[in-house]
């Protein structure tokens, strides 16, 4: 499902690095920050230890805490809702798209409440939420935090034209560089991004102790700073990125072309303007567990994600959704299967791929 590419650029920088013993704090971490807003167009980004410390902190630079609502969907990744326990704030689940998987806009307005603060939108599986919820985060004047952990390189048109890129459509983006994800950086990684001048040097600082320039410490901050070995492989795999995506997009339109001549497996859409990242390449289908079985009999692994949405885990025994059904989110935990769709996929292997899905009855 996952095969990061590691070649001799990327280990010369890293060798690079250890060899300049300037193992933190140093030029590599800051030069990542800057290369990964210019490309995703924020106005800032900063480094940081994964996903799940650049959603918490996220929250913290919002000055969100108890007392306070954030908005989340139940199909995601745990962190994506277990930062706002973190920071003592309440997690308000709501359903989904049908067909894209991110935050249903509507269920969202009718969940807002004197208390919301912040919506946090999933870009699940690389497909980014639509302009609608950023318009209307805007006009409810709640801070959108974008969890963009699975996609980097990711865009979407807005209705007047312009084009926005994942980590830039939002108030403050969060990425993870986990391994499996669209870029990596050698270990575990993050990356913060904002677009809000008025956040700008608090998520620099907040990975720092919460320290300014002159080592005051102005926020609750942490050290969650990222190591120059792991920014300088990041700033390499970074030049690879646009190519890397544009190859996922080529597995996925060859699968969603074959896929026409299968009537029990369902190719995922992809919203009108946008540019799927293809993190995941989930199909639909009655019976997952048979599918998933019927690829492993032919050698090739397929997953399901998010099986028990996060509102129905131990962790919210006590949240007041605990029992509450989502049905969009029921029904899409029931019925995705992730199949390999990584840049270094093979066309020899994708053919493999291809033919066992069409073999299925
Ligand atoms: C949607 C989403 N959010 C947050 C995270 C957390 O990232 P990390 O694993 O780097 O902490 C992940 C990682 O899998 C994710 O997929």
């Amino acid at each position: 499902m996952a095969r990061p590419t590691w070649d001799s650029d990327m280990r010369s920088a890293a060798l690079a690095t250890l060899d300049s013993k300037q193992w933190v704090k140093g030029a590599q971490g800051s030069a990542f920050g800057t290369e990964f807003a210019e490309h995703c167009g924020a106005l800032t980004a900063m480094p940081c230890q994964n996903g799940s410390s650049a959603l918490w902190a996220a929250l913290r630079i919002a000055e969100i805490g108890p007392g306070d609502e954030v908005i989340v969907p139940s199909f995601t990744f745990i962190s994506s809702t277990t930062c706002v326990l973190l920071v003592g704030a309440t997690p308000v689940f709501v359903d989904i798209e049908p067909d894209y998987y991110c935050l249903d806009v509507e269920q969202v307005r009718q969940a807002i409440t004197p208390k919301t603060k912040a919506v946090i939108g999933v870009h699940l599986f690389g497909q980014v939420y639509g302009s609608e919820l950023v318009e209307l985060c805007r006009k409810e004047n709640l801070i959108l935090i974008e969890d963009a952990a699975q996609a980097h390189g990711a865009a979407q048109t807005y209705a007047d034209g312009s084009t926005h890129t994942a980590g830039a459509m939002g108030d403050i983006g969060c990425f993870s560089f986990f391994p499996s994800k669209n870029m990596a950086v050698g270990g575990e990684g993050g990356m913060l991004t904002t677009t809000q001048t008025q956040f700008q040097d608090r998520i620099i600082g907040i990975t720092n102790h919460g320290r300014s320039p002159d080592l005051e410490a102005i926020q609750l901050g942490s050290n969650l700073r990222m190591s120059e070995v792991s920014a300088a492989i990041g700033r390499a795999q970074l030049r690879h990125l646009d190519r890397w995506v544009a190859r996922r997009r080529q597995h996925a339109e060859r699968y969603s072309e074959a896929l026409v001549n299968q009537p029990l497996i369902n190719a995922p859409r992809v919203r009108p303007g946008s540019q799927h990242a293809w993190h995941q390449y989930c199909v639909q289908t009655e019976n997952p567990t048979q599918l998933i079985a019927h690829l492993d009999e032919r050698g090739i692994d397929a997953r399901r994600y998010y099986t028990v949405p996060c509102h129905r885990q131990q962790v919210y025994n006590t949240h007041h959704q605990f029992n509450t059904e989502l049905h969009i989110t029921e029904r899409a935990a029931a019925s995705l299967v992730a199949i390999p769709v990584m840049h270094e996929l093979t066309a020899d292997e994708q053919q493999q791929i291809i033919e066992a899905l069409l073999d299925y009855r």
